[in-house]
């Protein structure tokens, strides 16, 4: 089998950190949601990899530079350009060549799942089904495809962000298909925004008497990054299973209490509290607070105030003496405290859709 992992669309949702890169590079718990994704395939036992990448040459090669050519993962990794993002039917056609009539895993390269697809892979290769859904319940369904299912498991409707969601199993982003597949694509209209779903090609299966769709419910927990809250959560989940491993120094008089990872080259100042879960990068100074569920990336100086439940994608620089929560903060910020300049206030330098609660 191989491994389609998509990577393009335009990621509006996690403005304004997709106008810079890939919304997939976005890391959580200090690592790429997209490695998530390259790793469940490897896992799996699939070495063949396409991932779809899109639509500008600067984001396709910062997904290039990150990746490599797979061998850093185990794995050999292709990249499929698409044109625009066109939908996620769309992305899976352009992939027909490099599949060459095998089966294989799609994968939305903004999902994590917890338990890995080995064994919805493995279950695949033998329960005689067109295609395997990954089902999960979320509060939202409206915003999924949705599915219905029967006592043996099989897909009896499908739908694709109704608007009264007849239930509230929803289609992750995993899915297993044959190379029938293709031919369902061919038959896609064009939906509201123009892209070709994929759950229309889905549907034709579900609605043919002699093809069986088979539905897997997830086992822990899935999530879709798609937007601010979404990461954080994603960021909250990984790190809940953190365990100590301190590289860094920790200078004394500092407090680390539960979970804490500290990389190579960094510095806990005196006085300092960690308190975990919590994974801090490499090179990082840190002089103050950090609480619960916060991933802070390599090179990044932080003092004073206090930090939690956030990410901090690396290489800021943090002088302020407040707290900041629930925050997702870019590469290469800048915050400083304003209370010895006058006139006093806030200063934003903020780009095209930040957001700011004060
Ligand atoms: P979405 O999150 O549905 O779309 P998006 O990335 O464009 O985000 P937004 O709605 O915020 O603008 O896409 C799910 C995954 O599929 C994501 O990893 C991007 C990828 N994708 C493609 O590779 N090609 C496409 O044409 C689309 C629409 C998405």
């Amino acid at each position: 089998m191989k491994g389609l992992i998509l990577a393009g669309g335009m990621g509006t949702r996690l403005r304004p950190l997709s106008h810079t890169g890939p919304k997939q590079l976005v890391p959580v718990g200090n690592k790429p949601v997209l490695f998530y994704g390259i790793e469940a395939l490897r896992d799996a036992g699939i070495e063949e990899i396409g991932i779809i990448v899109g639509y500008t040459d600067e984001r396709i090669q910062f997904l290039k530079d990150s990746c490599g050519d797979g061998s850093e993962f185990g794995v050999k990794i292709t990249y499929i350009r698409q044109d625009a993002p066109r939908g996620l039917a769309h992305a899976v056609d352009i992939a027909k060549d490099f599949m060459d009539g095998e089966d294989f895993v799609v994968y939305l390269g903004d999902n994590i799942l917890k338990s890995g697809i080995k064994d919805f892979v493995e279950d695949f290769k033998t329960n005689g089904s067109d295609i395997s859904l990954l089902l999960s319940k979320h509060k939202t369904p409206e915003k999924f495809g949705v599915a219905l299912f029967n006592e043996e498991n099989e897909i009896t409707y499908v739908e694709e962000k109704p608007e009264k969601p007849k239930t509230d199993y929803v289609i992750t982003g995993i899915y297993l298909f044959r190379n029938n597949i293709f031919d369902a694509i061919k038959n896609v209209k064009p939906g509201k925004k123009g892209e070709l779903q994929l759950t229309d090609a889905i549907k034709e299966f579900v609605l043919s008497e002699d093809k069986k769709v088979k539905a897997t419910i997830v086992d822990g927990w899935w999530d879709d990054t798609g937007n601010a809250e979404d990461i954080l959560r994603a960021n909250h989940l990984v790190l809940m299973d953190l365990k100590e491993n301190i590289k860094g120094e920790v200078e004394e008089d500092v407090k680390i209490i539960g979970g804490v990872e500290i990389g190579e080259g960094s510095v806990i100042k005196k006085g300092s509290k960690i308190k975990g879960p919590v994974i801090i990068g490499k090179n990082c100074v840190i002089e103050g607070y950090v609480g619960p569920y916060t991933s802070i990336g390599d090179n990044s100086k932080i003092k004073g105030g206090e930090i939690e439940s956030s990410i901090i994608v690396g290489e800021v620089n943090i002088n302020f003496n407040e707290k900041i929560v629930d925050s997702l903060i870019g590469k290469d910020v800048v915050i400083n405290s304003s209370e010895n300049n006058l006139p006093k206030g806030h200063r934003f330098i903020l780009g095209e859709h930040s957001e700011v609660r004060i």
